[in-house]
This record gives C-alpha cells, structure tokens and sequence, in this order.
C-alpha cells in the first residue's frame, strides 16, 4: 500500500540501536519504523493484542515538561507487554547530584531502554555513551525524531506516498522540530522549505548535510523569507510553536515582531496546492484557551499566534492523527530496537 513498503520482519536488524536522530538513520530503516507503526496500529485498531516484550523494564526521563511523548511512551510500552518507570523533572538526581554518565550506568544496570527529553543533545549523546541499553531522544534542543516518524506516518496516511512531496516549514526555522524536519525530510524524499525570517534559518552545517543527503534521495531544501514563494505549489504547510521549551521568556517580544508575518492562516493556505494539509507538532498556541496564550495576548494583543484558529480547526488539519500516531511510531522504535531478532 505504502511506497517502498518492504517485507515485515525482513531483513532488518536494529536490535540495541540508539534512537537519538534521524541523522543516524538511513532511508530504508525509518522505511522499516514506519511499515512497523502501520502494522501497530491496524493492530490495535482491529484488537489484535501485541505483548511482545513482556517483562520488559524502561525509564523516562523528562527534564522538560510534556504530554504527547509520555504518553505515547507509556502506552506503546503498556501495549507491547513492558513496565515503566516515569522520573519527572525534578526528581531525579540526574545533573545536580549525579552526572550524566553515572545516571546512565545506574539505568541501564536496571532498565532494558532508556528515554530522555530535556536539553542539549550533547546530554542525550552522552547518556547513550554511557549505556548499554537503547536510549531513546524524546526532544532535545536541537532535534525532536519521534516527532518526525508521526509526521512521516501521517503525510503517508494522507497522501498514500512521501517522495515527491512539498512541504514547508513557517515559523522558527532554528528550533528542534524544524532541523528535525529538514532532516526527515532529505531522507524520505520529500522537498522542504524553510520559510523564515533570515535570523531564523536553521544552522548552516546542517543544511548543508541536508543538501548533501537530499541530493542522494532525489529531493531539495529551500530557505526563503518570503511568504508567498515560501508557500506556493505546497502540499504540507507544518509550523511550531515560536518560543520553545528552555528559551528565556523576554524573547516573546523579538520572535512576535519577526513570525508574526509567518503565521500560517487562510492567506497562506489559499497559496498552496488544493488538496493541502496542515501539520504541527502540538502543544499549539492558536487562542486564547491557555494561560501563556492569554498572557501573551495582554502583552502583544495577538490571540492566535503560529496558526490562526480557522486553520487549526479546518478539515485540512491532521494534527490530532499527528498526535495519535505517536503512540504508534514510538512503539515501532521501541520493538524495534528491544526486541530479539528471530521476533
Ligand atoms: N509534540 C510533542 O512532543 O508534544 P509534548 O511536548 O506534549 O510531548
Ligand atoms: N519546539 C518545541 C517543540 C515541542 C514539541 C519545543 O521544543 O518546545
């Protein structure tokens, strides 16, 4: 059904690899996540139980507050059989009492995989350093690559392929969610533009690696500033919240005065093609329903930020099938990378 789909359960093996980005990835092994998270989820939309790693142990670690990457976690685990341990952001002793890589050589005498979320990715490199179990990137400063297998999943639902397609990114072209995807993309085949104000185009080493790999895969990476080129002849507009996790709050008033003009509303959708679709990571600020939103709206008066509320709520918007296919893609690296191989 899907493009390149190959044989499940062929040849394979990624048993103890490090989830850390997409970087590390070639094309055919995120091919492979991707048949499995399909497989996942017809599975469990038809009740077909999925215990394969019962007695399996993980930790979480969250140094940065979230709801889909937990969750998604706790259930693809539940689902596959397995037992989790959930450490919050302030009860570990994980970088005030202890280092990273003893933190690392603790989990792994206890646990078969290990999740992180938080900070540089220096910190989860160094954790898997350090490991002799899977570790997991649930969101780093730099990259976000869980994030980029539910979207994967969920352009291919749409549009029954990957390669070929347009997306462009609008908003902070420098953030996790944005290197992710310029990654993600050159990888699967997909043309992406990055469409940002200059200040806010994503680190030069890594579009160049990007073009480089796009090359190899017969697609493109564009940075424009201009909306309406930026836009045009699109099939998935994608955008993200304008200050992320760990950012200072004063940087609210410089990322207004520059997004505000890349926020992705009608005007935009109407430049793209017609069967288009809008993506976003989630959480989203597009009104005024929570307290930073309405926080913010008192200060700069601008109650929809990245995307306006029409859009978000339009037929073209996946991003609850987004949301949900996290679940199913986290599962995917889970087994893949935990499982034995003659599963
Ligand atoms: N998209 C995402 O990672 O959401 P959470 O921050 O809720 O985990
Ligand atoms: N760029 C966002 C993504 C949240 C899923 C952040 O890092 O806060």
């Amino acid at each position: 059904m899907y493009e390149h789909a190959i044989s499940k359960g062929g040849l394979m093996n990624l048993k103890n690899r490090d989830f850390l980005k997409l970087l590390d990835y070639t094309p055919d092994e995120i091919r492979y996540l991707l048949d499995l998270a399909h497989d996942f989820k017809k599975k469990k939309q038809n009740g077909v139980r999925h215990e394969y790693l019962k007695g399996k142990n993980i930790a979480l670690l969250f140094e940065k507050t979230s709801t889909r990457t937990r969750c998604a976690f706790e259930v693809a685990a539940y689902d596959l059989g397995m037992n989790v341990t959930y450490l919050d952001p302030v009860s570990s002793q994980m970088g005030k009492k202890e280092s990273i890589e003893d933190t690392a050589r603790v989990l792994c005498r206890m646990y078969d995989g290990i999740e992180y979320r938080g900070f540089s990715q220096e910190i989860v490199e160094e954790l898997a350093n350090n490991s002799s179990v899977p570790v997991w990137n649930g969101l780093t400063t730099e990259f976000h690559p869980t994030q980029m297998l539910a979207d994967l999943m969920t352009i291919e639902e749409h549009f029954k392929k990957l390669k070929g397609l347009n997306l462009v990114f609008m908003g902070d072209g420098h953030n996790n969610v944005a290197n992710s995807l310029m990654v993600a993309c050159s990888k699967m085949g997909l043309n992406f533009t990055c469409c940002s104000p200059k200040d806010l185009w994503p680190d030069k080493e890594l579009v160049t690696k990007c073009r480089e790999i796009s090359l190899e895969n017969g697609c493109s990476i564009t940075l424009t500033d201009n909306v309406k080129l930026g836009t045009m002849n699109q099939d998935i507009v994608y955008t993200d919240v304008w200050v992320s996790m760990g950012e200072p709050a004063n940087v609210w008033e410089s990322r207004i005065k520059l997004l505000k003009k890349y926020q992705v509303n009608k005007k935009v959708i109407d430049n793209m093609k017609p069967n288009s679709i809008f993506l976003h990571c989630l959480p989203s600020f597009h009104d005024l329903k929570t307290s930073i939103g309405k926080e913010i709206n008192e200060k700069f008066k601008i109650p929809e930020m990245e995307v306006t509320d029409e859009v978000f709520e339009s037929s073209l918007s996946k991003v609850f099938d987004e949301a949900e296919n996290r679940m199913h893609t986290i599962k995917a690296v889970i087994y893949a990378t935990l499982k034995d191989q003659n599963e």
